[in-house]
């Protein structure tokens, strides 16, 4: 047994050690810290998933590949954009790894699992991608933090845009899912505010890309313009199939930036030529900050880097500033949450900040499709912050 004494050194020892904040739990002071990934990397997301999870690392290996001063290790999932098996798979990483972060994801659908999780453990998820309102809104908490945007920031400087141009008659279309409705929310408001009236409301369902009875309609309808939100896979087909209807330069299309996002190869530039969008960044952003970045990722990955890159990489800029300002203490969730909170991310898309409810405060830029680049034509959207209506955090 320990003496006394011994023990009342040790407990100096210990005190003194806590106070020069380097004082670590002894399970964590060599133990790496435990990220899991929870992406799609099936499916027609799989280009976001593999984008985020690149972005992701990029910002780790800048770092020196270690997170508040403790090696990393990995632990993946596919989640295959697939929202019946999104609390089985967060809790994959969160049960049986025991990550000390949750990184994911990019379905709305699928992020209802994660949040459920996220709430019933406390365990720190960042949302790469994932728009749904209710992780930033009703449902805010605060050890849940986003890096890409909700649902309805993109789309809401989309109508005055339109309206501007002419355009008072608009057809919405989209995939019928939490990312297509709540973006189809932020248009409406911004578009009706502006003078435009929705014609007609079209959907199907997540991620079907059977098109042709819905361009038939549309062309029928003859609105002025067309608005959307598709990504992905799905993105590129529907872009190609609006084109092949013979309605590309007849009826202009809009949508929410991720319509063009990462897409635009020679196959699929010649259709989406003048196709204007907003979203919060552009592979094409003229900053010394931006082509840095676009120079490092190309390097490393071999490819263009886009939207899903950017919020990726700034998922891991923001964990790292969390961990540095805890010394890489996962436990001392206060001033972890605080650090997070109070971050300032100097990111490819512009410097950006959290919002109470834990959601970027970020330019919105209109955007037109021109050869293979997504030219930015200006801000639509200065410091653009989502409502967090219902969150009670801050
Ligand atoms: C979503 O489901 O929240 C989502 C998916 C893909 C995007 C944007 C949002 O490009």
């Amino acid at each position: 047994m320990a003496s006394r004494r011994q023990l009342l050194t040790n407990t100096a020892a210990m005190l003194g050690a806590a106070s020069s904040g380097m004082w670590l739990p002894a399970h964590a002071q060599n133990a790496k810290v435990r990220i899991g990934l929870m992406l799609p990397y099936t499916g027609t997301f799989t280009q976001l998933g593999v984008a985020i999870d690149n972005g992701f690392r990029m910002a780790l290996q800048e770092a020196g590949g270690k997170v508040g001063g403790r090696e990393v290790e990995f632990f993946k999932v596919d989640d295959e954009s697939e929202p019946s098996k999104g609390v089985e798979n967060a809790n994959k990483l969160v049960q049986r790894d025991k990550v000390d972060v949750l990184i994911g994801t990019v379905h709305s659908g699928v992020q209802m699992g994660i949040h459920k999780v996220a709430r019933e453990t406390g365990v720190l998820n960042i949302i790469p991608n994932a728009g749904m309102h209710a992780a930033t809104r009703a449902l805010c908490a605060p050890n849940v933090f986003r890096t890409s945007f909700t649902n309805s920031q993109p789309t809401l400087a989309l109508g005055k845009v339109m309206v501007d141009k002419g355009h008072k008659k608009a057809v919405w279309i989209t995939w019928k899912y939490a990312a297509g409705d709540e973006s189809g929310e932020g248009f409406k408001e911004g578009y009706v505010a502006a003078g435009g009236t929705i014609v007609k409301e079209l959907g199907l369902p997540f991620p079907n890309v059977e098109f042709q009875a819905l361009l038939t309609e549309i062309a029928s309808i003859k609105p002025d313009a067309v608005a959307c939100f598709f990504s992905g896979g799905g993105a590129s087909k529907f872009i190609r199939d609006y084109a092949a209807a013979g309605l590309a330069g007849k009826i202009p299309l809009y949508g929410s930036g991720f319509l063009t996002e990462g897409l635009l190869d020679d196959e699929l530039a010649p259709s989406a030529q003048g196709i204007m969008t907003t979203l919060h960044y552009s592979t094409s952003l003229a900053t010394k900050r931006n082509d840095a970045f676009r120079l490092a990722y190309a390097k490393t990955f071999k490819m263009q880097p886009d939207v899903y890159a950017v919020q990726g990489y700034d998922a891991g800029q923001l964990l790292l500033q969390g961990a540095a300002a805890v010394h890489g203490d996962f436990s001392n969730k206060k001033a972890l949450y605080a650090a997070m909170e109070n971050a300032v991310i100097d990111s490819p898309r512009g410097k950006w900040t959290m919002s109470k409810a834990h959601n970027p405060v970020q330019d919105i830029y209109l955007r037109t499709v021109k050869g293979k680049e997504n030219v930015v034509l200006g801000v639509a959207a200065k410091a653009l912050s989502d409502s967090g209506v219902g969150c009670k955090l801050g």
